[in-house]
């Protein structure tokens, strides 16, 4: 496909040289080109720019669409999602409305274990089967790039199913996909502390997902009842004589000081952060020196949905740091992929100005999964993965607009998914 996309309201993360990621008060400058065009050829943007300089297409041989009074937003870049899993637990939430924790309800049998019983049991096809159908429902709702964790299998054979899964989804998406396995994500019934599961992990599975080149990453539940800093530690340096860089959840419920651990070990994000202290964000802010930081991921979905507190985004924001938005998909805490609704939630509850939100779930999503030189910004040579609003008077309505459909036409590889 040839297309001219013209009078465009704003072009938003716009640049002919883009930074591998916004920080700080930079993630407010992420440019809103006004009145702008952009062009597309094949499955790439090859230029932008103001109207003033439109280029005169020949008619016949490009497309043009006319975008007048809306935004072209490049496609959201979710940089965290546990997507490949059995069955929902719906069963689980009426146990939360009648009052039992996360915790309790994790105590009893339920949470993760639940849904790694189930996963166990599912054969293979059909777990990708219905995977793919999740994977193919939020492309539709404007996500461009995807990063999927394992973690529902606990078991060699079930962790190595959901990451062949998550292979074979790479193999047939339209979007790029990142693999993460999430070994140490809850301690299975048969061992005797998470020591001992984290030992197998790290001996038997880990060595051997990679030489099957299944992972691209590394990530552990580092909280109180799952696994310890010790834990960590050693599955971070096991990663590391691989030469597999970690994305890990910490500061779900507690400070255990694992932002400081995976800051000193060089991870590529820390995901959660609904508690975090000063000292924390000040390893962050000095994991930014080397230029290549520890992404602050926060998962605004699974606060929402668990009814914890907010990651303190503005705050994150205002230390300097370039916070990451994501959505956590998962049947426990968040069942939901909409990015839209996560940058809602980035002004709504942790008080983001809407473009700042819009940086973090698109340039900084991207660099929190190595993925900032294909996708999230509008720049010549990047994929052509981006999606046109509604009508629109300003960007503030995407979080106004609380429950309207803003994302209006969605395109991938260049080519109209939707719209
Ligand atoms: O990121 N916190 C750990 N893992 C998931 C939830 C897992 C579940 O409850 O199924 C999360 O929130
Ligand atoms: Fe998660």
């Amino acid at each position: 496909m040839r297309a001219l996309f013209k009078d465009i309201k704003g072009l938003v993360g716009c640049y002919e040289n883009p930074p591998n990621f916004v920080a700080g008060e930079n993630m407010k400058n992420f440019p809103v080109l006004e009145n702008a065009w952009m062009e597309v050829v094949g499955e790439k943007i090859i230029g932008f720019g103001s109207m003033s300089t439109c280029p005169k297409a020949p008619s016949g041989k490009v497309q043009i669409i006319s975008c007048t009074n809306r935004y072209i937003i490049p496609s959201w870049c979710d940089s965290h999602s546990h997507l490949v899993y059995a069955n929902d637990r719906a069963g689980e939430f009426l146990d939360r409305l009648r009052g039992l924790s996360y915790e309790e309800i994790a105590a009893k049998g339920g949470g993760i274990l639940n849904s790694a019983s189930a996963l166990q049991k599912l054969p293979e096809d059909d777990l990708f089967d219905r995977s793919l159908d999740r994977l193919l429902e939020i492309v539709k709702l404007g996500v461009g790039a995807l990063e999927i964790k394992s973690g529902y299998g606990l078991t060699l054979k079930a962790e190595r199913k959901t990451l062949r899964v998550i292979k074979r989804l790479k193999q047939v998406s339209p979007i790029p996909i990142r693999a993460t396995f999430l070994g140490c994500h809850a301690v299975p019934a048969e061992f005797n502390d998470s020591s001992d599961y984290t030992d197998h992990v790290i001996s038997d599975m880990l060595p051997q997902f990679v030489s099957e080149g299944l992972v691209d990453y590394v990530d552990a539940f580092c909280e109180t009842g799952y696994f310890s800093i010790e834990d960590v530690t050693r599955l971070i340096d096991a990663a590391s004589k691989l030469n597999i860089k970690c994305k890990i959840h910490v500061n779900q419920f507690n400070i255990l000081g694992g932002v400081k651990l995976c800051v000193n070990e060089g991870a590529l994000s820390v995901d959660h952060l609904e508690i975090i202290d000063d000292a924390d964000i000040a390893a962050l802010k000095e994991s930014l020196i080397s230029g290549s930081p520890t992404f602050p991921v926060a998962l605004p979905l699974c606060s929402h949905f668990l009814g914890l507190p907010y990651t303190p985004g503005r705050k994150l924001v205002d230390a300097g740091l370039p916070l990451a938005l994501a959505t956590d998909q998962n049947p426990g805490t968040s069942p939901s992929g909409d990015m839209t609704e996560v940058v809602r939630l980035g002004s709504l509850k942790m008080g983001l100005e809407p473009i700042e939100a819009i940086a973090a779930a698109t340039l900084n999503g991207a660099a929190a999964m190595e993925l900032e030189n294909e996708v999230g910004t509008i720049t010549p040579g990047k994929l052509a993965n981006f999606f046109v609003t509604r009508e629109m008077s300003g960007l503030e309505e995407i979080p106004y607009r609380l429950n309207d459909v803003v994302v209006e036409k969605v395109y991938v590889n260049g080519e109209l998914w939707v719209g």
